[in-house]
């Protein structure tokens, strides 16, 4: 067995393709020290921050297809999450012998599906499946409902532009000041009412208000031009009682994982999304009937729109109702990852690989 300092050494003067290679070589459950590199778990560390400075582009993917052999305790490896969905695709290409190429620093992974063809593209959170302008559609609230409303129940709403809007949209708004959007919304759509940015993510500046000056409060945040999370449109919306609510991952039309965003022993903090309170679980869902019932509830979108690739956000009321929420085209996982095993977002990636190489109709 080498010492530390030189498995040190070894590591740092193989080739980065070197070492990919003899890494992606490992059968699974190899011990890392089996590699010859280091004994102990604190040389393993050492190798392990060594490979991180100097080979930083391939450490996260070294690192994943080290894990469960006897690495160091994650919380002793700083800086990369072990965990990313990129890393959960290539482990799907491997898995399925697809043939991919990775750069981890720039968070993309080149899948080739078909033969003399240039690859398909995901970087990080995106996926090549969705075109721009449904994407972009998705992203627009307020478009995406009036699309949709005929097809799946979505909240009652009204959208409202920035009164002190630049000069060029003025001639676009209806209402000029907060008090006057406030006095519409509340008589088309009663109170309380739900504020949100019309183009927001995350659950920023999203507000269940009870009052007009709650609802004033609340547009001033959406139309503040000093924030970063500044938008010109706010969507005000009828307040749904949401008792349970999910994220549903669907690819061209099959919901393939699902996950409740499950608040019951969490504590409400400043952020009005679930999954950002404190003590909330990404719940992974394996219930037939919740999955069924979500896979028919999806089903009634694609009539009107052809969103190929989507977490949809999903809520139950009291009365059992679904509602569509949002439509998110660049699903993020982290969070999931946080709670579940990463073998169940390698599953859906091969599904969604499984599907690519046998095509079929909606
Ligand atoms: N009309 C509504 N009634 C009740 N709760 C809502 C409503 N709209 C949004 N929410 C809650 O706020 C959260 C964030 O809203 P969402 O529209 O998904 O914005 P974001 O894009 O910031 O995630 C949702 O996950 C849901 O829990
Ligand atoms: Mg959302």
């Amino acid at each position: 067995m080498k010492t530390t300092a030189s498995a040190v050494k070894t590591l740092c003067d193989m080739p980065k393709s070197h070492v990919q290679k003899l890494i992606l070589k490992l059968p699974q459950n190899t011990h890392l020290q089996q590699l010859g590199l280091a004994r102990s778990a604190a040389a393993r560390l050492q190798v392990l921050r060594t490979l991180r400075d100097v080979h930083p582009d391939i450490f996260s993917e070294v690192l994943w297809l080290a894990e469960g052999k006897n690495l160091p305790d994650q919380k002793d490896i700083d800086l990369v999450p072990l965990k990313s969905n990129i890393l959960c695709l290539v482990e799907a290409c491997r898995k399925l012998k697809v043939k991919y190429t990775i750069d981890s620093q720039r968070g993309i992974v080149a899948v080739y599906v078909k033969p003399k063809q240039p690859p398909l593209y995901f970087k990080r959170s995106r996926a090549p499946f969705n075109s721009a302008v449904v994407s972009e559609i998705c992203k627009d609230k307020d478009a995406l409902n009036s699309i949709l409303q005929d097809s799946v129940h979505t909240p009652k709403g009204e959208c409202y532009l920035d009164p002190d809007v630049e000069e060029r949209y003025q001639p676009y708004r209806m209402h000029l000041s907060l008090k006057a959007i406030a006095k519409d919304a509340m008589a088309k759509l009663g109170l309380p009412l739900i504020v949100k940015p019309n183009a927001g993510s995350e659950g920023r500046n999203v507000a269940k208000c009870t009052n007009s000056r709650e609802v004033i409060t609340a547009l001033a945040e959406i139309y503040n031009k000093d924030s970063a999370d500044y938008d010109s449109l706010a969507l005000l919306q009828e307040y749904v009682e949401i008792a349970h609510e999910y994220r549903a991952v669907a690819f061209m039309g099959t919901v393939l994982l699902v996950y409740e965003k499950d608040i019951s022993k969490a504590q409400h903090t400043d952020n009005f999304s679930p999954l950002h309170w404190q003590g909330a679980v990404a719940k992974h869902i394996t219930d037939k009937s919740i999955l069924a019932s979500l896979q028919e509830f999806t089903s009634n979108i694609y009539s009107k729109l052809a969103i190929e690739y989507c977490g949809y956000d999903i809520a139950i009321d009291k009365t059992g109702k679904m509602w569509l929420i949002e439509a998110n085209t660049v699903p993020m996982f982290t969070i999931f990852l946080e709670h579940n095993s990463a073998d169940l977002l390698i599953d859906m990636y091969e599904k969604i690989l499984h599907t690519l190489f046998t095509p079929t109709s909606r």
